[in-house]
């Protein structure tokens, strides 16, 4: 088979029998109201896979991992003029990606379930599911008789990776991503020194959990991919050229990689959008005369940027002054039905404030314990949570033109909290639908009532600690152990004191860890 990069997560993999697409983000107006855009620019791609599609006596399908923006494109999806493909998605317990998918009117649509095989002509598919309410996402296995790809993408499930290595031993190819993509720290005001800190913090951890599922899985070729975008809004291209954050681009992970993957069979290639990789021979059958890196990077984002300037510029949104009322009116009723959904909202002690950027006098206070969204036009509690954010940019919420998830990745608003602890609540309620904070506390309640423990040991020591992290369930038989105390969940790296009786260290989670030394 042939495997052609379309650029972030999108590939098109051709065979005798199929051509199946994933993720094809491809439009000229990025995601999330256009403060992402795809890296480096695949825009003159989108044609390639129409024609694509439009070939016959060949089985088609679509893959769609989730419906993040920079993974389910509408609005390519939508120019595709020869509809006899077949979606392929998971059966996620949120409808909304089948919902709008069945409004493309493909042929058909297939909805796997965690781990279900699906037969294509010449071989299979088989989804990974993560469906946690926070995260959902999948990741695909396909396999075409002779060769097989593992497309992780942004699917953090990494703990399913030793499921993946037993049953299929040999992996071809492997992609999955290495860069972040969170508004923390992205757009908490910290200090320069802080937010280096900690991206710091969070881009080793990202390149370390990925260089251990390289590491088990020894494919014999890695590629980066699934990120990092760019920004081009005016108001967020300074974080295309910051020294460090967690939008580190492919080269610098592969120089990361070359040092600290010890195992001369895996190989590493940094892949650009039209590049075509013929799987048979593993050779690279076709190379795009693109070719970003260390040298070239600066010239290419700045020519970029330009291209984008008129674009931003003409899109101006306007709020008369009356209408800073109603946008607040309008907000206080959206978080009033959210929090009148949060059946966990006693855990969270401190209120949180809703500003908008451009009319900050007056603002809405969120009081979790109260149950409560109220006009307010100061703040008196020490310990607090501060979103600030442009009024027009709500506006694209409340008008259901963008979701809250869709905001909280347009990275246009300032965070604060006091102190600085991450709270999966507040998390929660931010970014979820009001329609799902319900399913979000029974799921968080699940994952906490998990009793299992398990036996592990650290620095010569033998420890009980729970089987799943409390984080999004986890499985820590998977985690590794740093520094002989550290337990390293393989998701998010989150990491547990077994010296601290398993505490996390970055806020108040636990897998509550035993020493049984004296047993
Ligand atoms: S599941 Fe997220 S850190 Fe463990």
């Amino acid at each position: 088979m042939e495997i052609t990069y379309l650029g972030h997560a999108g590939f098109l993999v051709e065979s005798q029998e199929i051509i199946l697409i994933m993720d094809p983000w491809l439009s000229e107006h990025g995601a999330f109201d256009s403060s992402w855009f795809q890296f480096p620019c695949n825009h003159h791609l989108a044609g390639l896979v129409r024609n694509k599609l439009s070939i016959t006596g060949k089985k088609k399908y679509i893959y769609i991992s989730h419906e993040h923006k920079d993974h389910f494109d509408i609005e390519f999806l939508n120019s595709i003029k020869e509809k006899d493909f077949t979606f392929i998605i998971g059966d996620f317990r949120r409808e909304v990606l089948k919902e709008l998918l069945s409004k493309v009117r493909a042929k058909n649509l297939i909805a796997c379930r965690d781990r279900e095989v699906i037969k294509i002509p010449g071989g299979f598919v088989q989804l990974f599911l993560d469906d946690t309410e926070l995260n959902r996402d999948s990741a695909i296995y396909l396999s075409s008789g002779d060769n097989n790809f593992l497309n992780f993408n942004d699917c953090r499930k990494l703990d399913e990776i030793h499921y993946i290595k037993s049953e299929y031993r040999n992996i071809d190819i492997f992609t999955c991503q290495f860069s972040g993509a969170t508004w923390h720290p992205t757009c908490y005001e910290y200090s320069k020194n802080e937010y280096e800190r900690i991206s710091r913090r969070k881009m080793i951890g990202k390149f370390e959990s990925v260089a251990k599922a390289i590491e088990s899985l020894t494919p014999n070729l890695y590629i980066p991919s699934a990120g990092p975008p760019r920004f081009l809004d005016p108001v967020m291209q300074h974080l295309n050229f910051e020294e460090v954050n967690i939008f580190p681009l492919s080269y610098k992970f592969l120089n990361y990689l070359k040092k600290r993957v010890k195992n001369d069979k895996i190989n590493f290639f940094d892949i650009m959008p039209g590049d075509t990789l013929n799987t048979q021979s593993m050779k690279f059958i076709n190379l795009s005369d693109t070719r970003i890196d260390e040298k070239n990077y600066n010239e290419y984002i700045t020519d970029y940027i330009k291209k984008y300037k008129n674009y931003f510029a003409e899109r101006k949104y306007i709020i008369q002054n009356n209408g800073y009322r109603t946008i607040l009116e309008r907000l206080r009723n959206e978080l009033q039905s959210k929090l009148d959904k949060l059946s966990l909202s006693n855990r969270v002690s401190a209120p949180l404030y809703f500003i908008l950027f451009d009319k900050p006098e007056k603002f809405l206070k969120v009081d979790f314990l109260q149950g409560a969204v109220t006009f307010a036009s100061g703040i008196a509690e020490e310990d607090n949570y501060i979103i600030k954010a442009p009024s027009w940019e709500i506006t694209r919420i409340l008008d259901r033109i963008i979701t809250w998830d869709d905001f909280s990745l347009t990275f246009r608003m300032k965070l604060n909290r006091k102190p600085d602890i991450y709270q999966k609540v507040i998390e929660a309620f931010l970014v979820l639908e009001a329609e799902d904070l319900n399913e979000f506390c029974k799921k968080l309640l699940e994952i906490e009532s998990k009793q299992e423990r398990i036996i592990i040991e650290a620095g010569g020591c033998k420890y009980s600690i729970n089987r799943f992290c409390p984080h999004e369930g986890g499985d820590l038989t998977h985690s590794w152990i740093e520094d002989n105390r550290y337990v390293v969940c393989p998701r998010h790296n989150w990491k547990y004191d077994l010296k601290n009786d398993g505490k996390c260290t970055l806020n108040d989670a636990s897998i509550y860890s035993i020493s049984l030394e004296n047993e």
